[in-house]
């Protein structure tokens, strides 16, 4: 299945990362409360985790095994930098990938660091489809500073799946558009696992949040955090009590033991009720929370946790690069996007980024963007429904969102780290009301690929348009993206067209859209279905 790969030039310890991902339903029963489908790979659920050094090539062969769903597969956090058709956003840098259909996944990594992997097509990955995604760096800042590294994913659980929850999300009757509630909080895919650790020890913890919908404060009883990296990017130390992250986001932390191995402490994760807007109603104050023990000693007790009158996170705005990146400075295009709800003509409450809500187009904004010539460089050359935004090569562009809603979101950008140099607090009002200057903006502004955005706030980022493509930037939380927070910036597109051509596009790309017919189009989205073998699963307890 493998295609072969020739002329390549590889340095010395640069090699070929390859899965084959035969997607497929499997039955899983993370929160040990319920049985039911979920999508997994190659028979398993969870998902393997991927890894791979900086320099690596990786090559991915999904074959869809669904049956009943089309799919596609995204990087998160990677840039794709001279590969955006390897994106895997379904209609955006590709078709959906077919029930019985293969696509092969092609990129190299030059980004070290955690990041993750998931479906992006129509509203799939909170069935199971998400995994890790690491990146080894030989030469990483803080090699020598630990001693072991452990793994954790934290993620909310729905119990249903989501062709059964859509109906009741997008329905006329949900004027308020008040998400379905997860069921359950998971770690590791997991709960109440036990971390075995050594005493007078440093780890260094990857945490990644590849939920669908909350977000997550986490700590860990008795033992302080030294931030070192986001989302990919390295950090100065920055000593936390407890992170938050949104989904989507990731982060490293050290963490040095005790001495000795004289109880063992709890590792908490608990969901953050600002998250939905539902959440925010008196009617719902609940958190989900899942733990995890630091195992000092098999034979001690986990002790159970201590309930928290505040969450002391560590403010990521206040983070520093690593590498100190200078602020970028005189963005030549400065978007603009207000968060919006509005009523369509189909009488449901949808998300929009100024007023328009995106859905996917039927052609991928990609082929779009290739086939069209001169006029690539105009907004009107595109579906409208993809809310498109036309970025000059090499440019920095400044993106301010304003949030005039109850609920915190994060806001992903595909193919770049941005840096976030200003948010203001909740209910602070729209920037342009905002009398900021920037001189307060942080001489090296953290860098990250995915920033929340406060209820009632701001937020303003900052990035260069150096990698041309087609690339969404939207909210990660999956029920506003698919009911319509994305836009879709195309970057550089006659240079595009320069790099690559809808001719020299792999096969596979080809291969999936003309299964669908000639013009490229996929309508597979308005069919899909729960699995039959959904919810009569029995709990097997
Ligand atoms: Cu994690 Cu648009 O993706």
């Amino acid at each position: 299945m493998v295609g072969a790969v020739v002329n390549l030039a590889y340095s010395a310890r640069a090699s070929i990362v390859a899965y084959d991902f035969n997607v497929s339903w499997v039955i899983a029963n993370p929160d040990a409360a319920f049985s039911r489908s979920v999508i997994g790979i190659n028979g398993q659920w969870p998902p393997p985790t991927m890894r791979a050094s900086v320099g690596d090539t990786i090559l991915v062969n999904v074959y869809n095994n669904l049956g009943n769903q089309s799919t596609s597969l995204h990087f998160h956090g990677l840039s794709m930098q001279g590969t955006p058709h390897m994106d895997g956003t379904a209609q955006g840098s590709q078709c959906a990938i077919l029930p019985g259909s293969s696509f092969q996944y092609n990129f190299t990594v030059d980004q070290p660091g955690t990041y993750w992997y998931h479906s992006h097509h129509h509203i799939q990955y909170p069935d199971g489809l998400r995994g890790l995604l690491i990146i080894d760096d030989p030469d990483s800042p803080y090699k020598s500073a630990y001693d072991a590294e452990i793994v954790l994913s934290l993620s909310d659980w729905y119990h249903s799946q989501m062709p059964g929850l859509l109906p009741k999300y997008m329905s006329t009757s949900n004027r308020m558009a008040m998400e379905p509630i997860p069921e359950s909080n998971l770690m590791n895919d997991s709960q109440n696992i036990n971390v075995p650790i050594e005493p007078n020890s440093t780890y260094l913890f990857r945490l990644a949040n590849i939920g669908a919908f909350m977000g997550q404060y986490f700590w860990i009883e008795g033992h302080k955090m030294s931030i070192v990296e986001v989302d990919g990017v390295y950090t100065k130390p920055a000593e936390a009590e407890m992170v938050y992250l949104a989904a989507g986001q990731r982060c490293s932390v050290l963490l040095t033991t005790k001495e000795e191995a004289t109880s063992n402490y709890p590792i908490i994760a608990e969901s953050d009720t600002a998250s939905p807007l539902g959440c925010e109603s008196s009617v719902m104050r609940h958190h989900n929370s899942v733990f995890g023990w630091l195992e000092y000693d098999s034979s001690l007790p986990n002790p159970h946790p201590q309930p928290v009158d505040q969450y002391n996170v560590l403010d990521d705005m206040t983070l520093v690069p690593y590498d100190e990146q200078p602020l970028l400075l005189e963005p030549s295009q400065i978007v603009t996007l207000d968060m919006n709800m509005n009523i369509l003509e189909d009488g449901v409450t949808h998300w929009a980024l100024n007023d328009v809500s995106y859905s996917p187009p039927e052609t991928p904004t990609l082929y779009t963007a290739l086939t069209s010539g001169e006029s690539a460089t105009a907004p009107e050359t595109y579906s409208s429904q993809a809310n498109t935004i036309i970025l000059n090569h090499n440019e920095t562009v400044e993106l301010i969102i304003n949030n005039r809603h109850m609920g915190r979101h994060p806001f992903h950008l595909h193919g770049h780290q941005f840096q976030a140099v200003y948010r203001s607090d909740n209910w602070a009002g729209s920037f342009s009301d905002l009398e900021v200057n920037e001189d307060i903006y942080p001489r090296s502004p953290v860098r990250r690929d995915t920033m929340v955005v406060n209820p009632g706030g701001s937020l303003v980022l900052r990035f260069r348009a150096d990698n041309p493509g087609v690339w969404l930037f939207h909210c990660h939380m999956e029920w506003h993206a698919y009911s319509g927070l994305v836009v879709t910036f195309v970057e550089a597109p006659l240079l595009l067209q320069q790099q690559m051509s809808i001719n020299s596009l792999p096969k596979s790309h080809l291969d999936v859209c003309s299964k669908t017919g000639l013009s490229l189009v996929t309508d597979i989205d308005m069919q899909e279905e729960e699995s039959p073998q959904s919810e009569d699963v029995p709990v097997d307890e």
